[in-house]
């Protein structure tokens, strides 16, 4: 009768036990798995074939809320499940019901436009649709991708999708500024508070009241700005730097981050319990090396993006030059190809984009990386093994201008400021 009641309620559903065992599985989740699911199934084997390194298994494991996106078990490549994980409101070991409902099959096959982003890559149009499904809600929404996949852009639409599109969207960088400037630029201060304090100044957070945060780098949080953050995302509140009261705020947060977060958890330098908050729905953006059916799309539309207002006008690109981009790495992505293309522009003529037009490191075998292995979470490591020389290398072609330097690499400014500080290639002062 339960199961019936569930299933009338809420279709494909599972109930686990404080083991992650299945107690029970409604009729349309056996259907909808495709196969028998044994009373006491562990379900990190059934949905994750055991793997623990998901998001999913990760915040199971942890009694933590999540909507993730994961390839159908036992499915053909490309099915994928969207599962809703729901806690149980118990102390530890957490029961949790799970909902389940198969994502649509591939609903076009050609080139899609998605609040700026073009693609036609299957995973990267499910990623909008996930985007279109959790706008709505203020989950909490972590993005990881490569400098410039489109991580930004994700945080856009998820605003404009959302019912706060009517209020502010805050974005903060938080590898960009050091601790105690970013802990005032997030909370705020009260006059006084600090020599140079001469009046009350909200931070960001106040700020995105009624609208979405935005925390760019967020893996970059120093760990006491972490710890404050955290008690935002769990009272609803912020506390001024040398307040007292603390405020209400109602913010929707969205993060971004290159880095795998929970090998920083692992590390030490992020708190497994602010992950946990910050990643409710999981997002992964695939570097454009592996959506190679996006390479030829997006410099199509990227030209007809560039060529108003410029000398040349670029019409197609020729196959020997596609192919020639076909073997980059892309570590800089969408950025990059950008870069790339408006190299292209001033030094070649006429309407066909020849292989000459393109920049010579793109031409040496050298900085043609091969695709990075993917490691056991079915994510790309994002380290470059030959980071530190393609970053020694741009600065002196730049002569040392970051500006410069940065373009030349299809990176951000303050991408090329954290790479140097990792690769210690910062002068300490
Ligand atoms: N799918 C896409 N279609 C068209 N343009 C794109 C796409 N993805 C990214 N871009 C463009 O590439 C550039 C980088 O995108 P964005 O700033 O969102 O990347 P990011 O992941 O935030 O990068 P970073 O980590 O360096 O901050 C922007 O100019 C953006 O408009
Ligand atoms: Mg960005």
């Amino acid at each position: 009768m339960l199961a019936t009641a569930i299933e009338g309620l809420a279709g494909a559903a599972l109930v686990l036990d404080g083991r992650r065992r299945v107690r029970l599985a409604t009729p349309a989740a056996v259907k909808l798995l495709g196969t028998k699911i044994p009373r006491g199934a562990l379900v990190t084997e059934l949905l994750c074939a055991g793997r623990t390194k998901r998001p999913l298994a990760d915040a199971l494991d942890a009694g933590q809320p999540v909507r993730a996106v994961i390839p159908m078990p036992g499915g053909p490549p490309g099915r994928l499940l969207h599962v809703r994980a729901i806690p149980h409101p118990t102390p530890r070991p957490r029961a949790f019901v799970l909902l389940l409902e198969a994502a649509n099959e591939s609903a076009s096959d050609g080139p899609v436009l998605f609040h700026g982003m073009w693609t036609q890559d299957a995973r990267m149009k499910e990623v909008f649709r996930v985007i279109e499904r959790v706008a709505a809600d203020d989950d909490t929404v972590l993005v990881r991708g490569e400098t410039g996949s489109g991580k930004e852009l994700v945080a856009g639409a998820i605003h404009a999708l959302s019912a706060r599109r009517k209020g502010p969207l805050r974005v903060i960088n938080c590898a960009a500024l050091p601790s105690n400037l970013l802990e005032s630029e997030l909370f705020g201060h009260v006059r006084g508070s600090f020599t140079g304090a001469h009046r009350d100044t909200p931070g960001h957070i106040q700020l995105a009241h009624k609208g979405t945060l935005f925390l760019d780098e967020v893996a970059e949080l120093p760990l006491d700005v972490q710890a404050k953050l955290l008690r935002v995302l769990e009272t609803h509140t912020v506390i001024p730097i040398g307040g007292r009261d603390p405020l209400p705020v109602d913010v929707r947060v969205v993060s971004a981050t290159h880095r795998a977060l929970r090998k920083e958890v692992e590390a030490g330098r992020f708190r497994a319990d602010l992950l946990y908050r910050l990643r409710v729905i999981p997002i992964f953006l695939a570097p454009l090396r592996e959506r190679p059916d996006d390479l030829g799309l997006l410099c199509d539309k990227l030209v007809l993006d560039m060529n108003p207002g410029r000398r040349r006008k670029i019409e197609r690109v020729a196959p020997a030059a596609l192919a020639i981009l076909a073997r980059h790495a892309w570590p800089g992505n969408v950025r990059e190809l950008r870069n790339v293309l408006a190299y292209a522009y001033a030094m070649g003529d006429g309407p066909l984009l020849l292989p000459a037009d393109l920049p010579p490191e793109l031409l040496s075998p050298a900085v043609a990386a091969a695709p990075a292995a993917r490691d056991e979470t079915g994510e790309a490591p994002t380290a470059m093994s030959d980071d530190i020389a393609r970053l020694r290398d741009a600065l002196r072609r730049a002569d040392g201008n970051r500006e410069r330097a940065a373009a030349a690499l299809g990176i951000s400014r303050v991408t090329l400021w954290r790479r140097m500080r990792e690769q210690g290639l910062l002068r300490q002062r």
